[in-house]
């Protein structure tokens, strides 16, 4: 049986190789991946495969069970080995390790008919073993090089635990802090989050797939997720197609153009439509306007969720739909396995859906390599040297410094004194080592991060008295499960405000735990959850020298806090590393300069709130009646902006210059600013550069974000930083999904926050 098998592996094979050098001869190509040789691979090896198989490459099953989500009827495990064993499944999620991955992969190389190996997906979303901060914390570096960094950390750890592909980077824009996703990705604005879109699928995929310790990238979830009505998790989404194309694509269309190898589609409709059902997103703007040339994934059994929309009455209809739509691969919802050959032999979905399908598929499999070497990602070797390497250590610390923001500083508490303190260090997160590895961290292992007090006694100049005050949660937490939140036991808080009454500076560590955020995490309110906010009350009435350090997964409504605590550091999840992280900055090693890449609400009533909303008819120029585009209980401004985050130094904006060349929209505009570094320490700023298009055929944002560098100023240095505003920075999208650029006047605001005062201006003809 087995030399039967092994004889049509064979020969298919061969079938492939003799066309590939055929091919290669001909045209002289030193690598056989280019495009063309890659599509004539596929071609040749689609031409052998019959429809069941063709089907079974669009079938993505889970290997380890109940891990991200429910588990359907079909889901048993017997029913997947068998259905892997007759070639019916192109990939599987969740299985890791190498000596699972090995096996898994044995049954498809060896006891399949034709051989094909399989991808092995996981959501490496920051970090495998090792793990980097959230990435929303990331974000907040604006360092695209650091960010691009972690990705490749992340891929060499989980490449050297079998996994050839990772559900990430998650690039979906998010302006409603309520939604427990929003750690996940860039933030709320299309500029940055492209930039970092890019950095990411770089830092996964490298510059070729095919060699070692790169993985595929995808970018998530398509599209306009994040716009989930309410902020409430699954909901429904309805916006313009201006929004859609000038907000919500453009991260995912910078994944495109760095290659990203899939692409996957997401829970919430849009416009009515499921989006797995959507072939507007995949076929029109995906496939068609962007020639995207990889594949998409459902997400999590949504494909089956397109009944539960009311879209499709059952799962045959709900397979004809996504399939023709151009959903490629059923991830985990049994539908496609179980109704496309029926379907196709029926005519009702044509077979040409399921060879494009199929086909993009297996030409990932050729550029991840799998077809030269099936086993290549399933070396012991490497998993025991590379995963949790010290290096490892080093980058993720590296990245959960740079991630910090300082928010407020006044007084200078920060740095803190490194001899002859008394530090209380209160809180709940003051000693947590799991709550900082945040959420989406399926291969770490719990309770493995520095914890801030740890982080705080490497430095031994001080004397610091550690009480938690309260507990945030009850009992144990797990990312499946919801996080019981203490409201009612304050056993520990008079002990943490004696303590915090005999000290000189009080640090408190206070804010969400890692599983308030993530997957399903959405929240109607977002303040210091449980007895926090009395606790850092209380203590405030004893001693007022408190530096507030936060642990979030997303921006929190901290007005008292911004009002009466002198200093407030936002620390994020910031993963393995977090402890040292904190405690650097902390004591001045390293001085931060994170800068928001979310806006922070007062309150939740003001959400959504971001700085690049559409101006109004009624702006506040026309303050001063009760009739303009106000709340008469808060302020339209936010706690803390966008862009906004400190430094130990100061930095001082001067000497904008403008020039266009010809002034037509078809010149390029040249900007340039002087930054200085006035303050005491050496240091890094994000230098942020807006427009604003002042009069335009639609309604345009009140400030955009058009362009960033991150530079270094040692104390007293001065330095002189240029801009270019191109085509794409200075046109928009329409109704109808095209780019426009209009003639007209544009503001241009330079400086280290989205509020920024410093000001030009320039005319296009
Ligand atoms: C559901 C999530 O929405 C998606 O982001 C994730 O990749 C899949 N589950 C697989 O775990």
């Amino acid at each position: 049986m087995i030399s039967r098998i092994n004889k049509i592996v064979l020969s298919s094979l061969c079938i492939i190789l003799v066309s590939a050098f055929t091919y290669s001869t001909k045209n002289d190509l030193r690598l056989n991946n280019n495009d063309d040789m890659l599509d004539h691979k596929v071609d040749s090896l689609l031409a052998i495969m019959t429809l069941e198989e063709k089907v079974g490459q669009m079938n993505l099953y889970n290997g380890f069970w109940e891990v991200t989500g429910p588990v359907p009827e079909e889901g048993d495990a017997k029913t997947k080995y068998e259905h892997l064993r007759k070639g019916w499944v192109g990939a599987m999620l969740s299985v890791r390790g190498v000596d699972n991955v090995r096996k898994v992969q044995q049954i498809a190389v060896e006891e399949t008919r034709l051989g094909i190996p399989l991808i092995i997906g996981f959501d490496v979303i920051h970090g495998y073993k090792t793990l980097s901060p959230i990435p929303l914390a990331e974000s907040a570096s604006w360092d695209l090089e650091a960010i691009e960094k972690s990705a490749r950390v992340a891929a060499v750890e989980a490449s050297a635990a079998g996994i050839n592909w990772t559900f990430a980077p998650m690039v979906d824009i998010s302006r409603d802090p309520r939604w427990g996703r929003v750690m996940e990705g860039g933030g709320e604005d299309p500029y940055l989050g492209s930039k970092i879109a890019a950095a990411r699928v770089k830092g996964f995929q490298g510059n070729d797939l095919s060699q070692p310790h790169t993985i595929a990238a995808t970018a998530k979830h398509f599209a306009a997720y994040g716009f989930a009505e309410a902020g409430r998790e699954y909901n429904t989404v309805d916006m313009s197609i201006s929004k859609l194309y000038n907000t919500v694509l453009p991260p995912f269309k910078a994944a495109a153009e760095k290659d990203v190898k899939t692409f996957m589609n997401s829970f919430n409709d849009l416009n009515g439509e499921p989006v797995s059902g959507s072939k507007y997103l995949q076929r029109d703007i995906l496939k068609g306007e962007w020639n995207f040339k990889g594949f998409v994934v459902s997400d999590w059994a949504s494909i089956n969720e397109i009944i539960y929309w009311g879209r499709a009455k059952d799962k045959r209809e709900a397979a004809e739909i996504a399939s023709t739509a151009g959903s490629d691969m059923d991830m985990e919802g049994h539908v496609y396995i179980r109704e496309l050959v029926k379907l196709v032999e029926e005519g009702i979905v044509d077979e040409s859906i399921i060879n494009e399908a199929a086909g993009r598929i297996l030409k990932v499999k050729f550029e991840l390599g799998l077809f030269d070497n099936p086993y290549k990602y399933c070396n012991k070797d490497n998993e025991k040297k590379l995963i949790g390497q010290q290096s490892h250590h080093d980058a993720v610390l590296d990245m959960a410094k740079k991630s910090i923001v300082l928010l407020k500083n006044d007084n200078n508490l920060l740095p803190l004194k490194k001899e002859g303190q008394n530090i209380a260090l209160i809180g709940p997160l003051a000693n947590d080592k799991n709550s900082p590895l945040g959420s989406w961290r399926i291969a770490s292992d719990d309770h493995t991060a520095v914890s801030i007090l740890e982080g705080m006694k490497a430095y031994d100049g001080n004397e610091i008295t550690y009480k938690k005050g309260v507990d945030l949660v009850i009992g144990n937490t797990a990312f499946i499960q919801e996080v019981k939140i203490n409201t009612t036991d304050r056993a520990g808080m008079e002990d943490a405000v004696n303590a915090a009454e005999q000290a000189d500076v009080v640090v408190m560590v206070l804010g969400e735990h890692g599983f308030q955020t993530g997957e399903g995490r959405s929240r109607t309110e977002l303040d210091l959850p449980g007895l926090q906010q009395e606790l850092l009350e209380a203590v405030y009435k004893v001693n007022k020298n408190i530096v507030l350090v936060l642990q979030n997964g997303r921006p929190l409504t901290i007005e008292w806090a911004a009002e009466h605590i002198p200093t407030i550091l936002e620390g994020w999840q910031l993963g393995t590393q977090a402890g040292n992280a904190i405690a650097q900055v902390l004591y001045g090693d390293y001085n931060p300069s994170g800068k928001l890449p979310m806006t922070f609400p007062r309150n939740v009533g003001q959400i959504p709130i971001y700085y690049n909303y559409l101006n109004t008819g009624r702006a506040s120029n026309r303050e001063g009646n009760v009739f303009w585009s106000h709340y008469i209980d808060q302020k339209n401004s936010p706690l803390y902006p966008f862009g906004h985050g400190l430094s130990y130094t100061t930095f001082d904006y001067s000497d904008l210059s403008i020039e266009s060349s010809g002034n037509t929209i078809k010149d390029d505009v040249n900007l340039s600013v002087t930054v200085s570094n006035i303050g005491n320490y050496d240091g890094k700023e994000v230098v942020q550069l807006y427009i604003r298009d002042l009069v335009g055929s639609l309604v345009r944002p009140v400030k955009e974000l058009k362009g960033f560098e991150l530079i270094s100023l040692k104390k007293g240095e001065t330095k002189r930083i240029d801009f270019k505003l191109t085509k794409a920075e200075l046109g928009f999208y329409n109704n109808d999904g095209k780019f426009i650029i209009e003639p007209g006047d544009f503001e241009v605001f330079v400086g280290g926050s989205s509020d920024t005062k410093l000001k030009g201006r320039f005319t296009l003809n």
